[in-house]
């Protein structure tokens, strides 16, 4: 049976930080679901489905790696796609202790696990919101993000 770990996130934008997490995911599960969900707590600046075809692009060469958009609880997605876990990146002891709740809470909607990635040191300062800011005020951040992100998506 394939073996599918779901890797959910806003990816507002997805980053070399998040790229590093899902192909290390491919070496240990068959697939790699990215799913675009919704924080309610985060209001996005780039686009969800266009974030979605800049990131199918990019892994269009990487049959292990799929996109979705979704709604709705994470576990509830992650049961419904069949997939055994949930993936994340930890980059520091912040991440851990957010994680850890989350973690908790997929966990107790229908059972999942979550196996979390060290994201690898030189991503480890990244984070999509710095990112955004940086790109808000014109600076190029083509070295923190695997694609183009053209002005203003
Ligand atoms: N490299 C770079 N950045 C990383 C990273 C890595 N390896 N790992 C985490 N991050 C950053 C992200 O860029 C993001 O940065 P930001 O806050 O500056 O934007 C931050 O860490 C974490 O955000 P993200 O990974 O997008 O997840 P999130 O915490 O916003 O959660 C959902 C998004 C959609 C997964 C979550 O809100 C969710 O599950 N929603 C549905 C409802 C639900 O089921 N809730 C859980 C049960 S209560």
């Amino acid at each position: 049976m394939k073996r599918i770990a779901f890797f959910p996130g806003t990816f507002d934008p997805f980053t070399k930080g998040h790229e590093d997490i899902a192909i290390r995911g491919t070496q240990l599960f068959d697939e790699v679901i990215i799913g675009i969900g919704h924080n309610s707590k985060k209001k996005r600046f780039f686009p969800a489905e266009k974030m979605k075809d800049l990131i199918e692009l990019h892994f269009e060469n990487n049959p292990q790696v799929k996109v979705i958009l979704y709604q709705g609880l994470t576990a509830k997605v992650a049961k419904d796609l069949g997939a055994c876990v949930l993936l994340r990146g930890l980059r520091n002891t912040t991440d851990f202790e957010y994680e850890n709740s989350i973690a908790q809470a997929n966990r107790y909607v229908n059972g999942i696990d979550t196996v979390f990635i060290y994201t690898s040191p030189e991503y480890s300062h990244l984070s999509s919101s710095i990112i955004r800011e940086l790109h808000k005020f014109g600076h190029d951040v083509g070295e923190f993000v695997p694609f183009h992100l053209k002005e203003g998506i």
